[in-house]
């Protein structure tokens, strides 16, 4: 029987869950896609129901293997890639989740953050994890669970609990109750998480009161972390690579080098730069993150947050009803010389990286009856590509070098306009990859190294194609210009 030579790639997002069979070129094979509902218990509350992304995992999985014409012997390995920092408990022995995921978005805790902020302890958070003191990630929201559904801390204080990011749940799951840990990339968004030392931090688990016996074993991202139980998919499938969705899509991208980047368009961006084997501490409130683990050594990236990419297209069309499809916008913003004067700041949920506003509120700003519905589509792309440089100036302000290229991914980098305006604001050349499932991707790469069907980094990098380079052009006092009306813009947003 020949090797089997296809990787199935789990990638469990936001808002929805997509399974990829690739070959061992990296081709896309089949895929599987189902949208899961979010629910909103109150004002700043975000969750997800477990055994919805459970359900929602076996079927995507299940439907791209068949899709694919493939049986489970035909899998050399699974990679699983997820909405990093959402935060489930469970019942060891039943497996049954005690509550909802909280999901990274999730605001409740974000008076817990503030008293442990007001009394001093941000540095310690920053120094060991690299994260600020925020609800996004998972330390308080943990702390809610054990404190707020009955019996919880007794239960935990017991060992009878399990704790875990999504990858970890979906591992246990998978392997039937038998292998309870997660990733390094994953570990290190928990708050919890000394990314240094890479080990859980005693200081951190007393500051935010967890019990140590719920936390996972934490191992490299590229390593064999269990077999699924057959009854799943037909066999023993391995479960080989684990990393938190813009980790892999570094990886999918192949950005193993230090000084090279990516920065992924989905509703919001989020964009990394990977800094090698430093963890380099930014004093413009970026993160400092593990990017990978492989053979036991840490790569960090540091890492940029906003909140509003897509977002802000996806409200033109069902907020302001100015289009009715987001390839519009690439057309409109081609149809004017200019913005003319027009700005749009959207701080719709405040500001993320660098300025981290959770009041600042999204405005447009130098309307005039000239303007028209082409300038505030096209100031909804430009504020993409302003709040990105924003992002690349604040790494350049911590010592990163300008990274030689950019390379986007997610959605909007389907917009040729937007990828050209982002080289010409970033000056930097903008990379476009032929193959824009790169999340998906890096989690296939980093289970195809464990099994052995790809050799290493080298390999996998070899194997990712661009379509399309952006060249910078235009004019530096333009550039200027533009960079300065955003600013103003900006000023007025902040609160
Ligand atoms: O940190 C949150 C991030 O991992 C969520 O990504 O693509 O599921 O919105 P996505």
């Amino acid at each position: 029987m020949s090797e089997p030579r296809y990787i199935l790639a789990i990638d469990q997002g936001t808002t929805s869950t997509r399974s990829i069979v690739f070959d061992d070129q990296a081709r896309v094979v089949a895929t599987g896609q189902a949208e899961f509902a979010q629910h909103y218990p109150e004002d700043g509350w975000v969750e997800h129901d477990p055994e919805d992304i459970w359900r929602d995992t076996l079927a995507t999985a299940r439907e791209a293997i068949a899709e694919a014409k493939l049986a489970a012997t035909d899998i050399a390995a699974v990679g699983i890639t997820n909405q990093r920092e959402t935060t489930l408990l469970w019942d060891r022995a039943t497996g049954e989740p005690i509550h909802r995921a909280i999901v990274w978005q999730d605001r409740r805790t974000a008076d817990h953050c503030a008293t442990l902020k007001a009394a001093g302890h941000e540095v310690l958070v920053r120094e060991r994890t690299g994260l600020l003191l925020d609800p996004y990630f998972s330390a308080t929201k943990l702390s809610w669970l054990l404190d707020n559904v009955p019996d919880a801390r007794a239960r935990a204080e017991r060992g009878e609990l399990a704790f875990g990011t999504i990858d970890c749940f979906l591992l246990w799951r998978m392997t039937g109750g038998r292998v309870h840990a997660t990733d390094a990339t994953n570990a290190s968004r928990t708050m919890l998480f000394d990314i240094h030392r890479q080990q859980w931090d005693a200081d951190l688990l007393v500051l935010f009161d967890i019990p140590a016996s719920v936390l996972p074993e934490v191992r490299d991202s590229s390593s064999l972390f269990g077999h699924c139980v057959p009854e799943l998919f037909g066999a023993p499938i391995p479960i080989a690579g684990i990393a938190g969705d813009q980790q892999a899509a570094l990886i999918g991208q192949g950005c193993f080098e230090r000084g090279s980047a990516k920065a992924t368009y989905g509703t919001g961006c989020f964009m990394l730069l990977n800094t090698g084997d430093k963890a380099v501490r930014s004093e413009n409130r970026l993160l400092t993150t593990t990017a990978y683990r492989l053979n036991g050594k840490a790569a960090y990236a540091i890492e940029g947050s906003i909140f509003v990419a897509g977002a802000a297209i996806k409200w033109l069309r069902d907020g302001l009803g100015l289009i009715t499809h987001a390839s519009q916008t690439d057309d409109m913003a081609t149809r004017v010389a200019d913005n003319g004067g027009v700005y749009m700041v959207p701080a719709f949920v405040g500001l993320g990286a660098p300025h981290w506003d959770a009041h600042a509120r999204g405005l447009i700003t130098g309307l005039t009856l000239g303007s028209s519905a082409a300038h505030v589509a096209r100031a909804a792309l430009e504020s993409v590509g302003y709040q990105t440089a924003d992002l690349v100036a604040a790494m350049i302000e911590d010592g990163a070098a300008r990274p030689s290229a950019l390379r986007v991914d997610g959605g909007m980098s389907a917009n040729d306009w937007l990828c050209q305006f982002l080289a010409d604001i970033l000056e930097i050349p903008v990379e476009r990859p032929a193959n824009l499932e790169t999340t998906a991707l890096g989690a296939a790469f980093l289970a195809g190294m464990a099994v052995g069907l790809w050799d290493g980094p080298e390999a996998v990098k070899a194997l990712t194609r661009q379509d399309r380079s952006f060249t910078p052009a235009g004019d530096p006092q333009r550039r200027a210009d533009l960079l300065a009306g955003w600013r103003k813009a900006l000023e007025r947003a902040l609160a």
